[in-house]
């Protein structure tokens, strides 16, 4: 047997290989690694070499390497942030605090008595002074904003030892329909990737949270039906954001189902208000009409009326607080399920929709000025021609109710905006 053949005839010393053919065997036995190392060696120069240029998944990923949480005076912050300060509060990680609904909805727990810590990783997506001017906002309520990356999974896992969470408010995303078609990666990086990393946090996490998250009307996609209801088929976005979106419920059904974690996804419709979004059209319309601006009207095939079912920020906090609220706890630990746990998607919208050219006359009336409308055919670049809710089910389960017609929303967003820009002079970016 060639194994016996080679083994040393004394131990301790090596037979001696007396014919050419053995020498050169072992000169080749030697040189192969040293051969294969050179090849593997050149590889990754050649690959290192001709890779592309750094994309924003590249950058983004960089960007996560935060190392100041190692610093004392972040866990004070952390701590003190998370304080429970009511009898049965709870205490919630809301991811996307320095967003528009993030904001809105940190204000409310914190008010209420709850322990809320924020993190938002500030993207350039629209004009991070706002996200800061929020931030600001938040501060002087109590609740403090990690800025991290959801993707960061050493910072989530720190946070998480730092505040046993009860809840965890999602909110992080990439949103925007079009700007997919600009920057799809950034979608992917943050709705699905940093979702999966968050998921994989709870999972491990002991006690495992409830996580509430925001799913987006948009998962409707193509639909006809309306109003749109939780039953309807969500299987033809007309987006990458929605497909996105639509991905993180499948997601969210699997860490359910082997994880027992308890998720509700929240499919949020058209939200505005005071420090909303500028790439939202009620709020570049705004913008645009204030500064003399042609804004487009968009219309769908043979002159159809585009319209959105526009849902006022506070009936949307009220729908985030009774869904956390209603949540059951998870019913896993360390990774291990334990039995089923609650799983649950809502729409949340205000299932009256208005068309889009009386949102513009109403922004007349608020602004006093006249909008000169640019009427456009509907680009298929992802937007649908209209969302309507059925929020029966969010009324039956969470006692959802809105009470904010689109005339009331929109008088409080026009005075936020111009208390907020001033009438011209400091205008949104
Ligand atoms: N506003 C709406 O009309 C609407 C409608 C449907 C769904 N939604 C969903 O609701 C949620 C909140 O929306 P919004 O209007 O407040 O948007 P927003 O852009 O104002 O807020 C999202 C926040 O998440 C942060 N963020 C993004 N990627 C991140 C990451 N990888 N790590 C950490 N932070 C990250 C951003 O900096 C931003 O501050 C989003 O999930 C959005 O998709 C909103």
């Amino acid at each position: 047997m060639k194994h016996i053949d080679s083994a040393p005839s004394t131990p301790g010393k090596f037979k001696i290989e007396k014919s050419p053919y053995n020498r050169l065997r072992l000169h080749s036995s030697l040189a192969k690694p040293t051969f294969w190392s050179l090849v593997f060696l050149g590889l990754i120069f050649v690959f290192f070499y001709r890779s592309p240029p750094h994309t924003t998944s590249d950058l983004s990923r960089r960007s996560l390497r935060t190392t100041f949480y190692r610093d004392a005076n972040f866990e004070k912050r952390v701590r003190a942030s998370a304080k429970i300060r009511s009898t049965n509060g709870i205490s919630v990680l809301v991811t996307g605090a320095a967003g528009f609904v993030g904001t809105h909805v940190s204000a409310a727990l914190k008010r209420r008595g709850d322990g809320v810590v924020g993190l938002d990783n500030f993207n350039h997506y629209y004009d991070p002074s706002l996200k800061k001017a929020r931030r600001a906002l938040l501060q002087r309520t109590g609740v403090y904003i990690v800025e991290g990356d959801i993707n960061d999974a050493s910072l989530l896992k720190k946070l998480f030892q730092l505040v046993p969470f009860t809840h965890v408010m999602h909110l992080a995303a990439q949103a925007g329909v079009r700007y997919a078609m600009e920057n799809p990666r950034s979608y992917v990086h943050s709705n699905i990737a940093g979702l999966v990393s968050l998921l994989e946090l709870c999972k491990e996490a002991n006690p495992q949270p409830s996580m509430v998250w925001a799913s987006s009307s948009s998962v409707y996609g193509l639909n006809t039906k309306v109003p749109f209801s939780e039953r309807d088929r969500t299987d033809q976005p007309a987006s990458l954001y929605a497909a996105t979106k639509k991905a993180g419920e499948e997601i969210a059904h699997t860490y359910n189902h082997i994880y027992g974690l308890s998720l509700t996804g929240l499919r949020f419709f058209t939200v505005y208000g005071p420090w909303g979004r500028p790439d939202m059209a009620y709020f570049f319309f705004t913008r645009d009409m204030l500064k003399g601006k042609p804004i487009p009207i968009f219309e769908a095939g043979n002159h159809g009326t585009v319209a959105r079912d526009f849902t006022y920020i506070d009936d949307i906090v009220k729908g985030c607080l009774a869904a956390l609220d209603t949540a059951e706890k998870s019913t896993g630990s360390g990774g291990k399920k334990k039995g089923p746990a609650q799983l649950r998607v809502y729409n949340l919208g205000n299932t009256s929709p208005v068309p889009v050219s009386d949102l513009v006359s109403i922004l007349e009336r608020l602004l006093k000025v006249k909008a000169k409308r640019l009427v456009m055919k509907l680009p298929r670049n992802g937007d649908v021609q209209f969302t309507h809710a059925n929020i029966s089910l969010a009324q039956r389960e969470l006692g959802y109710k809105p009470t904010t017609d689109l005339q009331t929303g929109l008088k409080k967003f026009t005075q936020w905006y111009l208390s907020y820009y001033g009438s011209g002079k400091k205008s949104a970016r």
